[in-house]
């Protein structure tokens, strides 16, 4: 099988997704698939092939390489960010008629979309933080500086609505520092959430569809030594992941069953990771990451491991789903 490994994109997750993409060309199995690694970039899709770079032709997703011409029978997607965790690489595969291995158009858009996965998740009774949502050019006064103090108080989290890695997104603690995060967001996306601050342990959790099953990976538990789990903490040590979460039994099981329902009840697809803080001793819902980190400093391969499922058997349980 030939399998095109999707990796870049626009946003700024860029590095970290062509991390992600390597980790993947790496550890599938080479006696199974055939890989290649597809560069997508604002203004070209690339083929790298033996260390050159060969356009793909995407009117028919194929690539000419000198041996010859090559389709691709499943992308392994890992993009961070648009296009690739948003939906608009599903539309396209989709009407192309290649599966792919992450969510589907809307669910990737929906989780992709802080705000609008908050709006569909809370009548179920999950419990979340506090959040305002607004969009750029919205009036930003001392009425609605006062507005935050009720409703959010500080400290609180001001964050991109639609982007990952901690990028954009700061923790402040009074008014002073709502218009400088605000801009700081605003530079991410033209749409933000200022949600509060909920204390207690940060939790992430692995999903994906395993053997035909919805099955849920090991809990890991961020302990960031910066102010919270920014760029630095997750990429470049300043944070202790650890697999298992110190969490009683009970915890545990609570956490993990409400990630596996939540994938369930979305209807989302491939590998997915959900995170959550533990306030109050409950699991509170922050978001759903559908094109998880797969780098080495990622949560994802840490659970695998856990598990004691390797890398490779994941990535090509998640092809397999993705064909069907
Ligand atoms: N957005 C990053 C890659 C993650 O969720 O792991
Ligand atoms: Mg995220």
């Amino acid at each position: 099988k030939n399998v095109a490994v999707l990796m870049g994109g626009y946003s700024s997750e860029y590095e970290i997704s062509i991390q992600s993409g390597t980790t993947v060309v790496n550890a599938l199995d080479p006696e199974k698939y055939t890989v290649y690694a597809i560069h997508i970039l604002k203004d070209k899709w690339i083929c790298m092939y033996e260390g050159e770079e060969f356009y793909m032709d995407l009117g028919e997703f194929s690539v000419l390489l000198p041996f010859g011409k090559v389709y691709f029978d499943v992308c392994y997607n890992t993009i961070h960010g648009t296009p690739g965790e948003d939906g608009e690489i599903q539309a396209y595969l989709k009407m192309m008629g290649i599966p792919q291995t992450s969510c589907d158009f809307y669910q990737s858009a929906l989780t992709f979309n802080k705000r609008d996965t908050l709006s569909v998740l809370r009548p179920y009774g999950i419990d979340m933080a506090q959040s305002v949502y607004i969009n750029k050019g919205d009036v930003v006064d001392d009425a609605f500086a006062k507005a935050i103090k009720e409703r959010i108080q500080f400290p609180c989290f001001v964050k991109p609505n639609r982007a990952g890695s901690s990028f954009g997104i700061s923790k402040i603690y009074n008014e002073k520092g709502l218009a400088p995060a605000l801009e700081k967001a605003f530079a991410e996306d033209d749409e933000v959430l200022i949600e509060s601050f909920l204390s207690g342990t940060e939790v992430s959790v692995g999903v994906c569809t395993y053997q035909g099953k919805t099955k849920v990976l090991p809990v890991c538990e961020i302990v960031s030594e910066n102010d919270f789990f920014d760029y630095q903490a997750k990429y470049e040590g300043k944070s202790q992941e650890i697999v298992p979460a110190r969490l009683s039994d009970n915890q545990t099981e609570s956490v993990q069953s409400l990630t596996g329902a939540i994938y369930e009840v979305l209807k989302l697809k491939g590998i997915c990771r959900i995170d959550f803080i533990f306030h109050n001793g409950k699991p509170h819902f922050v978001e759903v990451n559908s094109n998880p980190g797969l780098s080495p400093e990622s949560i994802i391969p840490r659970q695998a491991k856990a598990a004691g499922i390797s890398l490779t058997d994941l990535l090509g349980e998640a092809i397999e789903a993705a064909m069907g």
